[in-house]
């Protein structure tokens, strides 16, 4: 099945490692032209020449997606190099942590405020596209209790209430906004193998909830993307997908 995303253009965010990079991988493959960013500046320079040799253009930012300047330099710069943008993956999170005001406040400016500034900008450059797209990182710790009442996980539970009402609003646009909602996923030097190293109760507790015994991974979870982002989910916009391999409990209507 051909997604129609050749020739589109993407900025994803927190692109270098895990999930992100995998939606890079795989948009790149499909032949989208990526803006990519993250702090670790030899980490961007890396993931550009990578991503660079699926035949694309790529560009990317070091820069920490809380600094509201910064990233807006970025964002500009992007639309600019891409020369218009298609398709915003707002990825980038503080991820879990202890429930200080402080983290608080972290969660807030990176998680929400940064995909709330991100689309605001984008807004006018996805409507000229006239396929818009926009694809929000969520989490099952939105849905379901988690461990601890978390920054992390109310944050989480916002951007999927923001992602379907900026959804109505934007709609006769012609931009499209959807949440994907990972299960646990594991991959090399993710928040899973640090939980691994350091909490093996809680690994071994989070796969036995998994029906099929595993965890997912970030390239099962950059197709559920992909196929959202792309014009071949023309009739999809205000949805929450769940992609968690079974891990949630709830029956979902
Ligand atoms: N892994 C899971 O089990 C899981 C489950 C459900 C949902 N999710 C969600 O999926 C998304 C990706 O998570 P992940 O676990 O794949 O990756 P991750 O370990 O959270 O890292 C993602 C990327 O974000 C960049 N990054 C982190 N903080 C940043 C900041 N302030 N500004 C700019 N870039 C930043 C990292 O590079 P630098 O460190 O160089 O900045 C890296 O490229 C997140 O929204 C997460 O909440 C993950």
């Amino acid at each position: 099945m051909d997604l129609g995303l050749r020739g589109k253009r993407a900025l994803v965010t927190g692109a270098t490692k895990g999930i992100g990079r995998a939606i890079v991988d795989l948009l790149a493959a499909e032949g989208c032209d990526i803006a990519l960013c993250a702090r670790s500046e030899d980490e961007v320079e890396s993931a550009v020449r990578e991503v660079k040799t699926k035949g694309v253009n790529v560009s990317g930012g070091a820069v920490n997606v809380r600094d509201a300047d910064a990233y807006k330099a970025w964002l500009e710069r992007s639309v600019s190099e891409l020369g218009g943008c298609d398709i915003f993956i707002p990825n980038v999170s503080a991820g879990g942590g202890m429930d200080s005001e402080k983290n608080w406040w972290k969660c807030f400016e990176v998680d929400v405020l940064h995909t709330v500034r991100g689309c605001e900008f984008l807004v006018p450059h996805l409507e000229k596209s006239g396929h818009g797209s926009i694809v929000i990182i969520s989490s099952t710790n939105a849905l379901e209790t988690f461990y601890a009442p978390m920054a992390y996980n109310a944050m989480k539970a916002a951007l999927i209430t923001y992602s379907k009402q900026l959804s109505q609003f934007i709609g006769r646009k012609n931009i499209r906004v959807n949440t994907v909602s990972p299960g646990p996923i594991y991959f090399e030097g993710g928040a899973w193998e640090m939980i691994k190293s350091t909490n093996q109760k809680m690994y071994d507790a989070t796969l036995r909830a998994m029906p099929n015994g595993r965890f997912g991974g970030p390239d099962e979870i950059a197709k559920v993307v992909a196929f959202l982002a792309s014009p071949s989910a023309s009739v999809i916009t205000g949805s929450n997908v769940v992609a968690d391999n079974g891990y949630t409990k709830r029956v979902q209507y």
